[in-house]
């Protein structure tokens, strides 16, 4: 166990977890009433929450906008000339934006948006890089009610396809292309390709970047620049009920195609307002520097929303960590005198390995707090972050959350006494627990589902047309004997994550990892299924099964079992195929590590892949129950 400082405690916003805990606890909905009147509302809610199974419902009858939390609320206080961004771009470029200057861009942004007639609740698909108009579309969106589905500029083609349909957007908004290290990544064409037999799409907004050759199509595209040259620098808030969508965020579950992930105004702006502060200690002065990419949840609640919401100033790297160098990330510790640094494991492993001279060239001194998020964290590359990245002083918080979650689940608070690789407890009115197949709690240090048992404000909404999906992933799920019939009441609410845990003695919990089909590559989520259905779409593949393998530096890696159509060969130009094939459907954060031909694959009798079997005989493991197993 490692203690922090009696300083660290005394300074921090909650010095004692286990007292407030317990307080809040007690009474959860006041404690988040509470919380929430520290942000502004055009309309005070009627109701805390409402639980009506499966979906809870938070601040009922309030009304707000997220943007105008964070940003609108500022323009009269001295916070408006303070930078809310400084972003770097990996070849140096500097751009500096105070909450005025966000302000008027997402202003100039949103006119230019209701200009082409979009409305209120309609849907955009963002397709940008990590450059400040991905973070200003977003912002943009939201501000006047529109929906914004950002889809990570490293999917590809299909993949953003597949987004745009069932998201239903109307409008797309990319860049030209971008800088990804000494090649020039070119988004704009994957987005003609995406929508060529799209009709929905009516418009395409490119921002410059990379000043590449693009096609454009006259009357549907039209650049950024030209869309806000005349666009007025203020623009009216939309006011939003707080149950209204803020955004739809796609991820991968057990089945082949992502959910669309649905989060609101009202409760998802408090639970990321209040966990960003809590958590690490956010105070005015701060430069906070979080690696992830706007693409995934981590970059909604931790680069844009739950920073803004507490008015802090953000650094953001457009790039890498190790390029130029294998000290980049550490140079811009040193050059922003970054305070808070919030990143992921794989990133720590691999830069654990370039050995500790890479971050002794800087000057760390900056840093208070350090983060992870995505996956477990080995203990050893957790020590080695806190003793070589932290100098053995800062608090290093693991925090688990889900894209669902919206905001942090489990996690250490600076007070808190930390055990490496463990995530430790949940945060304040969340209640969590391991538990077996019918929802009993399991014994101190005894595997079991992690399952939350409290509806907190930043919980998902439903999952985008697919409410059946929304029931059976998270509430009636097959793994578990419980919840089903709609019997649950609000006191044996029980929303089960797809993690695997255990709890120990003093109440730590140990993330384990997911136990349903769903790989964690370098902390991205892929579903087996949409691996699995990018092989079948081979002309030459007749079946296919992925599982996820421990690797020491991704967390995990893809291996997939083959089964080659009558007459195919296998070779190994045909393993090349495929790998590209999967590259370009998904795209290369998906790409195969290991593809092996076999003749059978292990199933139910009722035809399922057992992948359950396949890892377990690919890591030397008992097979567990094969009573279903097809022989
Ligand atoms: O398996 C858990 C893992 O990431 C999953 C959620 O993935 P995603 O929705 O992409 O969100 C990632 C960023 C919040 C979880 O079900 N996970 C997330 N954080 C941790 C983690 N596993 C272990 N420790 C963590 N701190």
């Amino acid at each position: 166990m490692i203690f922090p400082s009696e300083k660290t405690i005394e300074e921090s916003y909650v010095p004692d977890y286990e007292k407030l805990y317990a307080q809040v606890k007690e009474d959860p909905e006041a404690f988040w009433a509470n919380i929430a009147k520290e942000l502004s509302w055009f309309k005070l809610w009627n109701k805390v929450i409402a639980w009506d199974y499966p979906y809870a419902r938070w601040f009922v009858g309030g009304q707000t906008n997220i943007v105008y939390n964070a940003l609108d609320r500022y323009q009269k206080t001295p916070i408006a000339d303070k930078l809310a961004y400084i972003w770097e771009g990996q070849d140096g470029t500097v751009r500096k934006y105070t909450y005025r200057q966000l302000n008027e861009e997402v202003c100039r942004l949103a006119n230019g948006l209701k200009s082409l007639g979009l409305k209120k609740g309609d849907k955009v698909s963002i397709y940008l890089p990590r450059i400040m108009e991905q973070i200003i579309a977003m912002l943009a969106c939201a501000k006047i009610g529109l929906v914004h589905s950002v889809v990570f500029s490293g999917f590809s083609i299909e993949a953003l396809k597949n987004r745009i349909i069932d998201a239903e957007a109307k409008t797309v908004i990319c860049a030209d292309g971008y800088p990804y290290k000494d090649k020039v990544i070119e988004c704009k064409k994957n987005v003609d390709e995406a929508i060529k037999d799209l009709p929905q799409v009516e418009h395409v907004i490119i921002a410059k970047r990379a000043g590449n050759q693009i096609t454009t199509n006259p009357g549907r595209d039209i650049w950024w620049d030209e869309l806000i040259t005349k666009q007025d620098t203020i623009c009216s808030t939309e006011i939003m009920e707080a149950t209204d969508p803020l955004f739809i965020l796609y991820t991968s579950g057990s089945t082949g195609k992502p959910k669309g992930v649905i989060h609101s105004h009202g409760g998802y702006q408090v639970g990321t307002y209040l966990t960003l502060k809590w958590v690490f200690d956010i105070r005015s002065d701060d430069i906070w520097f979080c690696t992830a990419d706007a693409g995934w949840i981590t970059g909604h609640s931790y680069i844009v929303y739950g920073p803004l919401l507490n008015g802090i100033t953000t650094f953001v790297y457009e790039s890498v960590p190790d390029y130029p160098d294998r000290g980049k990330w550490w140079s811009l510790v040193e050059k922003y005198k970054v305070t808070k640094f919030y990143t992921a494991p794989t990133a720590i492993r691999s830069l654990m390995r370039y050995g500790d001279e890479w971050p002794k060239k800087y000057d760390l001194s900056s840093l208070k707090i350090l983060g992870s998020v995505g996956e477990p964290i080995n203990p050893e590359a957790w020590l080695w972050y806190y003793k070589t990245i932290g100098r053995e002083q800062c608090p290093l918080i693991d925090t688990w959350w889900q894209t669902e979650t919206g905001m942090f689940m489990l996690t250490p608070l600076p007070s808190s006494p930390l055990k490496p690789g463990s995530c430790n407890k949940p945060f304040f009115g969340v209640e969590a627990d391991v538990v077996d197949a019918n929802g009993k709690p399991v014994p101190v240090d005894t595997q079991g589902y992690l399952v939350i048992k409290t509806p907190w404000p930043s919980m998902l909404m439903d999952v985008y047309k697919n409410p059946k999906k929304y029931l059976e992933t998270y509430f009636e799920n097959e793994a578990l004997n419980i919840n089903k019939n709609n019997e649950a009441s609000f006191s044996n609410f029980l929303y089960f994550t797809g993690d695997s845990a255990k709890k120990d003695k003093d109440g730590y919990f140990w993330i384990v990892g997911r136990n349903d089909d769903v790989i964690k590559v370098s902390g991205h989520r892929l579903g087996s299924a949409e691996l699995e259905s990018a092989f079948v779409a081979h002309p030459a593949v007749a079946e296919a099964a992925v599982i996820g393998k421990p690797h020491e530096i991704k967390g995990e890696s893809i291996k997939a079992f083959v089964i080659l159509k009558h007459g195919q060969q296998p070779t190994d130009t045909l393993k090349e195929e495929l790998k590209k094939q999967v590259r370009t459907l998904i795209g290369p954060i998906a790409t195969p590590d290991e593809i092996v031909f076999i003749d059978k694959l292990p199933k139910t009798r009722s035809g399922k892949i057992m992948r359950r079997v396949l890892k377990a005989q690919e890591l030397g493991q008992p097979l567990g129950d094969t009573s279903t197993l097809e022989q």
